[in-house]
């Protein structure tokens, strides 16, 4: 009798949801979980401190013999791994993280993912997994629910960028089926132009390169004191177009990167209603802010947007990814529709084995709906808005400290969970000085405490931006003191920065 393929049989190699296999993934997650927690108690700060080569040290130790050796290592390698692997992360529950948009994960959310990926549902085909594909569906209805409209569509996505590219994809279709034969004797061939805010995320101009329509397509349009789009700029904008472009859509940021500022967005539905545009707005960050009802009047006209990127792996608190495009118009995913015998089969389709395949770009995808839906079935509308004015309220108090502190300077007043502000030399400096010992404080914070804050590049009307600072605050369990101390430590840094000159 030939012996068994395959000979490295252990507990670590069983089949993860099989009887045996089960057991097998509870003493190892015990484990895990058990490593973790000393490896979080025996770390002194949030990132490892010191010059970021060292961590590089550390992995390359834990990787001794091999990333693939010839000979398995068996399950004892891997704590040494998960030991060196917590080593050199950041902490997202430490008080001195505020740099990213970077949540730190809930419970509930973590452990949902884990059951995802012990029992390794897809959702593409309906037979990858049926009930991740109900609850995906499901929780986009829901999801629109909280944007205020009702009967849209939508898919989970690996992040905004991607939702952001999706969305512009499904513009460019739209507007090419109505523009071709506008003049009646052919297609014609203006070029699509996209407008946003001079504070619009990277990823829409990567989006419209990646479309073929060259990252200068996006048009950036000026901005107010409150870092909003100016609504009347845009329409200046548009009026300025050349004869062979059109407007093929318009993007609304909900929540900017650097300062949590909302646009206008029911002036941006208006303006863009009225030139035939793709209305899109990128409520990456913002978007599950709207679980609050303090924050909710702000996102006014989100509800008519065509098309939404929500993320939830920022306020949201999921492991990512945890990402949402949203379509108001489920006609506009047309676009998208395709089928092929060995995912989605027509017939099978219409004998109702749908699966999610026909909405997105990847085929292979988790079922990220689970731990969404799990989050927030167990924290609620209430729960989830307890979390998000915890962090609205933080970058309250921080505007408060900062704006009482010789030393800084508030950029500019938070509208979400953003602080942007800058540290004051003692001795009044050139702006490139003082940009110089900015950009030092969060190299320096990070060498040698451990700890983060974020930058911002304030454009200037000189044309020579302005570093800044900025706290992000998506922990909501930070308390104020430890933001006070956060304050303490910029400007300590800031202290030994201008002193070393
Ligand atoms: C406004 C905005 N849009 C898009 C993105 C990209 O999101 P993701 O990292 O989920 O791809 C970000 C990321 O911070 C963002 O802030």
């Amino acid at each position: 009798m030939p012996g068994p393929m395959f000979s490295a049989r252990s507990e670590e190699s069983s089949l993860a949801a099989s009887d045996v296999g089960l057991t097998a993934v509870s003493d190892l997650a015990v484990a895990a979980v058990e490593q973790i927690r000393k490896g979080m108690r025996d770390r002194e700060t949030a990132l490892p401190a010191g010059r970021p080569g060292q961590v590089d040290d550390v992995v390359a130790a834990v990787l001794a013999g091999g990333i693939l050796p010839d000979r398995g290592r068996g399950g004892r390698d891997w704590p040494e791994l998960l030991r060196g692997f917590v080593a050199g992360i950041v902490d997202l529950t430490a008080d001195t993280v505020a740099a990213n948009l970077q949540a730190p994960v809930l419970a509930i959310a973590a452990v949902a993912d884990f059951a995802a990926g012990v029992t390794g549902q897809s959702v593409d085909a309906w037979e990858s997994g049926p009930s991740g594909i109900a609850l995906e569906r499901e929780l986009i209805a829901a999801l629109w629910n909280l944007l205020g409209h009702s009967g849209g569509d939508g898919v989970l996505t690996p992040g905004s960028t991607q939702s952001n590219l999706l969305a512009l994809l499904l513009a460019r279709e739209q507007s090419s089926l109505g523009a071709s034969f506008e003049n009646g004797i052919g297609p014609t061939r203006r070029r699509p132009r996209i407008l946003a805010s001079e504070l619009a995320h990277l990823s829409i101009q990567r989006a419209a390169g990646v479309l073929g329509l060259g990252q200068d397509a996006v048009i950036p349009v000026p901005i107010d004191a409150e870092n909003r789009m100016l609504v009347g700029a845009a329409a200046d904008r548009i009026a300025g177009l050349a004869e062979d472009e059109f407007p093929m859509a318009l993007v609304g940021t909900a929540g900017t990167t650097d300062f949590g500022s909302v646009d206008p967005l029911d002036g941006l539905a208006d303006l863009a209603r009225s030139h035939s545009a793709w209305f899109h707005v990128d409520a990456a960050y913002g978007g599950a802010a709207m679980f609050s009802d303090r924050a909710r009047g702000r996102f006014r006209g989100i509800e008519r947007a065509d098309s939404v990127s929500l993320d939830l792996h920022k306020l949201g608190w999921q492991p990512a990814p945890a990402a949402a495009m949203l379509l108001r118009d489920p006609a506009t995913a047309i676009p998208l529709d395709c089928n092929v015998a060995c995912v989605n089969p027509r017939d099978d389709e219409q004998a109702g084995y749908v699966g999610r395949f026909a909405r997105t770009l990847q085929t292979t995808r988790r079922a990220d709906a689970l731990k969404i839906v799990a989050t927030l079935r167990v924290l609620g509308r209430d729960g989830m808005a307890e979390l998000v004015d915890a962090c609205l309220d933080l970058a309250v108090h921080a505007a408060d400290r900062i704006s009482a502190h010789p030393r800084l300077r508030l950029v500019s007043e938070p509208q979400l969970s953003v602080v942007v502000f800058r540290y004051l030399p003692v001795a009044d400096g050139e702006s490139h000085v003082i940009s110089r010992i900015n950009a030092g404080i969060r190299r320096r914070l990070m060498r040698e405490t451990g700890g983060s804050v974020g930058r911002v590049d304030v454009a200037t009307p000189s044309g020579l931006p302005e570093v800044c600072l900025k706290f992000t605050f998506v922990n909501p369990y930070l308390s104020q003191s430890a933001v006070e101390d956060l304050i303490d430590m910029v400007v300590q840094a800031g202290s030994a920065e201008e002193a070393q000159g």
